[in-house]
């Protein structure tokens, strides 16, 4: 946090973490070229394969410096066999531990899909959806519902009987969450590719769970705080139909936490899959943003997987940032990054395998810097 710029602290994590961290760190260096970079920058170990190594998730050092830098920018957490005592996946503090305690309440998981990117549906690359039908942004409500650790087991002798999971839906937590939704749709400016009606979907279970309805309700007494945004609902197992069949009707979607985990996987199809999808996990005073992919451990070390979504978690965070910090330096920069990703990606020059190219993690990596250096600053 010093004055000339942001901090941004880096978490590389495991498995392929480091590696598409790695080329979100050269973008960001090309970015910041010939200039005073208004960021400064601070890696830090932590997460599975570190307790592995070293018997604890993170240092208690990096755990305190969390809450102080501006931005996290997160690699991706979780090594198979890697299971803190109570059972929990090592790794969680690093994401779901963030996500509780800097309150990181909304999960902005952006859909889009770039000319020259292609998707995969029976396996089969193609281009079923035109780039310019998908342009939504899933909101996922992110730090309650079914992630409340409100858990446990009924145990006798030893044999579990009974495992709950308590689905813990708050009047803060849905009241803030379809805000931000609302806000996003006036900010984003366009609407829904199909119509450009700015349109609001909130995707629930209300007819059947108590918390869906509350949370509907509450999508509906807001919404008249918001008479230009389109009012628009969808049952979950309905909306996983209609989002694929017509992904061109939507705009901002906003839905409870484990219903948002799992349509927006899906959604990440629609963009071109896993190796497109960045998050950004924000709240009123941290954020920390993180391609949505995981770790992949069978890829882990080969230079191989997709960057892509790295380099668009850095430009959400880079976009977060200059909002945060009133900075038009930063602003500039997400904008560039932007051009020079939509470029190399319209040029097909930086497919990696799952594009059906063969081009390696850090080459994809060293397109988008050439692309960079290529857009004015
Ligand atoms: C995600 C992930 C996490 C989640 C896991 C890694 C705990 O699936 O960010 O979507 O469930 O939220
Ligand atoms: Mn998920």
């Amino acid at each position: 946090m010093n004055g000339a710029g942001s901090e941004i602290a880096v978490l590389p994590g495991d498995g392929i973490g480091p590696e598409v961290v790695r080329e979100g760190l050269k973008v960001l260096a090309a970015l910041a070229e010939g200039d005073a970079a208004p960021w400064h920058i601070t890696e830090y170990g932590g997460g599975a394969q570190y307790y592995l190594a070293h018997g604890r998730e993170w240092e208690s050092e990096t755990e305190a410096a969390m809450p102080r830098a501006d931005a996290v920018l997160l690699g991706a957490v979780g090594w198979p066999g890697a299971t803190l005592p109570n059972g929990d996946i090592a790794g969680r503090a690093l994401v779901l531990g963030l996500r509780e305690r800097l309150d990181l309440f909304a999960n902005v998981r952006p859909c889009r899909l770039y000319p020259g990117v292609k998707h995969r549906i029976s396996d089969e690359l193609k281009e079923v959806w035109a780039p310019k039908n998908v342009d939504l942004v899933i909101v996922r409500e992110n730090t309650e519902d079914l992630y409340t650790p409100a858990r446990g087991r009924l145990k006798r002798g030893g044999n579990t009987e009974v495992a709950i999971d308590t689905r813990v839906i708050t009047q803060k937590g849905t009241e803030r969450i379809v805000r931000f939704a609302y806000d996003l749709v006036r900010s984003r400016g366009r609407g829904a590719p199909a119509d450009g009606v700015h349109r609001a979907t909130c995707v629930d279970k209300s007819n059947v769970l108590e918390g869906c309805r509350f949370f509907r309700e509450t999508f509906d007494r807001l919404g008249a705080e918001f008479p230009e945004v389109v009012r628009d609902y969808a049952y979950v197992d309905a909306f996983t139909q209609w989002l694929v069949r017509s992904p061109e009707r939507y705009n901002v979607v906003v839905a409870p936490n484990m219903m948002g985990d799992i349509i927006t996987d899906l959604a990440a199809v629609l963009q071109g899959g896993m190796g497109f999808a960045s998050g950004g996990n924000v709240g009123l005073e941290h954020g920390m943003f993180e391609p949505v992919h995981g770790s992949a451990p069978k890829y882990a070390g080969k230079n191989q997987v997709n960057p892509f979504a790295t380099f668009l978690a850095v430009e959400q965070m880079l976009r977060w940032l200059a909002g945060r910090r009133s900075d038009p330096r930063l602003l500039r920069q997400a904008d560039r990054l932007e051009r020079a990703v939509a470029k190399t990606l319209a040029a097909g020059t930086a497919r990696t395998y799952d594009q059906g190219g063969t081009v390696t993690t850090s080459g994809a990596g060293d397109r988008v810097v050439a692309a960079i250096r290529a857009e004015p600053r």
